[in-house]
């Protein structure tokens, strides 16, 4: 039942190509974070590309990354440990030979980003490298202190702006992938300037990123709603995983202000978890105590907020040297000081939120989706590489890694002939709705309260059901809707992916990884040691 609330559409907008302004391009990627960007760069190699950007680069998950890129650098560290590191935290889940994969062609990419430009910071001439919670060696990289992201999507931009075959479009808003009978993906529809616009491509990457959005607590900037996963379920591909939301364990929690990382290299350089009472707590938890997987650290802090009637916890950096901080995390420092906080004197407030998309679309080691001419990498993608708890700092490893992979691809495909153009003319109407209207900036919020309270952190079978059932309500007034702008369409986004989260959380009965339920506490791996797949055809 509900399923068909969440499939009885194909496209969010009547199509009519005729009437459409029409692009035309050998691949086109959407999105334009690390995944996007280096697979834009890659396919240039062969093809023309077409970059579209929902907003600007600067809004991205990537360029908000603090904490850093994850990579074997030097000799005191192995591929082999990154490896085992990464498949532990991955609870059982993980894909070896992706995680091989990905850790092994790690480092010449991030060679590669040094010889572009990318300036990672460096302590007597050699890379400094920090420690995450789950890595059992300092490995993390990091630019300007804690603004890696930005740092590595510079040296990107910079890097598609001189390449002609590259044509690079901001403000797109993608609506739906197009697809032929055969389900073939044959580019996408979207909104640019008011009007839409469709690009008809032989290979389509998607890099749209991550779903943090879909919580009222979150580290991600507004555009992270989750469209790339929808569009990509509407257009018939598999998703996989979509139980698995990894949480941040500290963001700063100042009441009515919107939640902000707090990176975990801060807790990697020796900051403290301590409760209202002052109180360190960690080690109750966890041998590893503040570098604990951050699945347990977010845990505690939740069974401590409980335990001691408090909105949050602290963490306590006042033991650290003033100048060296202001110098390390300036980004941290700045926020801190813009609400008062003095780090040398002050704790410093922290809660969990929403942060990282683990599940996405299924990819196989190429980034191919199950819909033939649809690739994928980045948050939205399903690579193998995260299993069930994704290690702090792979991502931007994963995108730089898959991106390339996807580019590649796109580019070989090419060659072969395989990605041979089939543009069609396409003809798709919207039957009108006599239903009430609801109001979306109203169901968005409500919908993020919704998720955040039912299909957080600590879930459980009957909160699952209940918010499975609200969200089937709103979908059945908001899903027959023909909308017509990105905040409407974001919404309807927005409902599907949250139903199919809501889903595979209820059909995962067992904790595992981020996904934690407290009426299935134990793994149970007889029956789950496996993934959960979702698609319209189910
Ligand atoms: O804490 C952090 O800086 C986050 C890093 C990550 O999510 O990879």
């Amino acid at each position: 039942m509900l399923s068909r609330a969440a499939d009885f559409r194909r496209y969010l907008v009547p199509i009519d190509t005729p009437s459409i302004q029409q692009w035309f391009t050998d691949c086109a990627v959407i999105g334009a974070g690390v995944a996007g960007l280096r697979a834009a760069l890659e396919a240039a190699e062969g093809c023309r590309v077409m970059l579209l950007c929902k907003a600007s680069p600067e809004e991205s998950n990537t360029w908000n990354a603090q904490g850093g890129i994850a990579s074997v650098m030097g000799p005191d560290d192995s591929l082999d440990e990154h490896v085992a590191d990464t498949l532990e935290t991955g609870c059982g889940l993980c894909d070896e030979q992706t995680v091989r994969l990905v850790v092994g062609r790690g480092p010449d990419l991030v060679r590669q980003l040094i010889d572009w430009g990318t300036e990672f910071d460096r302590v007597d001439g050699r890379i400094d490298v920090s420690r995450e919670g789950g890595h059992s060696k300092a490995r993390i990289l990091h630019a300007h202190g804690d603004s890696t992201g930005r740092g590595i999507a510079e040296t990107l931009l910079r890097k598609v702006q001189e390449q002609p075959a590259i044509h690079t479009m901001d403000h797109f808003f993608a609506i739906d992938l197009l697809t032929d009978p055969e389900g073939r993906c044959l580019g996408v529809i979207g909104q640019r300037n008011g009007t839409l616009q469709i690009v008809w491509a032989e290979a389509t990457i998607l890099a749209t990123g991550g779903a943090g959005r879909l919580y009222r607590e979150t580290t991600n900037p507004p555009r992270a709603t989750a469209d790339g996963l929808a569009m990509a379920y509407r257009a018939g591909a598999v998703l996989r995983d979509m139980e698995f939301m990894q949480f941040h364990p500290t963001t700063l929690y100042v009441a009515g202000a919107s939640r902000a990382l707090i990176t975990e290299t801060l807790r990697g350089e020796g900051a403290i978890l301590l409760d209202r009472d002052g109180v360190p707590f960690m080690s109750e938890y966890h041998p590893s105590a503040e570098l604990a997987p951050r699945d347990v650290v977010s845990r505690a802090i939740l069974d401590r907020m409980l335990k001691t009637g408090s909105t949050h916890v602290y963490l306590d950096v006042r033991h650290f040297d003033k100048t060296r901080f202001a110098r390390r995390f300036p980004l941290i420092n700045d926020l801190c000081e813009s609400f008062d906080i003095d780090v040398s004197k002050d704790l410093i407030p922290v809660r969990p939120s929403a942060h990282y998309m683990i599940g996405g679309v299924k990819t196989d080691a190429q980034g191919r989706t199950t819909v033939p001419g649809l690739l994928a990498c980045g948050e939205v993608a399903s690579t193998g590489l995260h299993g069930a708890n994704r290690l702090g700092s792979n991502s931007l490893l994963e995108g730089l890694v898959f991106g390339q992979i996807a580019g590649r691809r796109a580019c070989a495909d090419r060659r072969n002939g395989s990605a041979e153009p089939r543009f069609r003319r396409l003809h798709y109407e919207v039957p009108v709705s006599d239903r009430s209207r609801l109001d979306t900036n109203d169901v968005r919020n409500s919908l993020r309260a919704l998720m955040w309270r039912n299909v957080g952190i600590t879930r459980r079978d009957r909160h699952l059901g209940e918010a499975l059932d609200i969200v089937g309500f709103w979908q059945r007034y908001v899903m027959d809707k023909v909308l017509d702008s990105p905040y409407g369409w974001e919404c309807q986004n927005m409902l599907t992916v949250c139903s199919l989260m809501a889903q595979a959380a209820r059909s995962r009965r067992e904790s595992r990884g981020v996904h934690y339920r407290d009426d299935y506490p134990e793994p149970n791996d007889g029956e789950f040691a496996r993934h959960i797949e979702l698609s319209r055809s189910d």
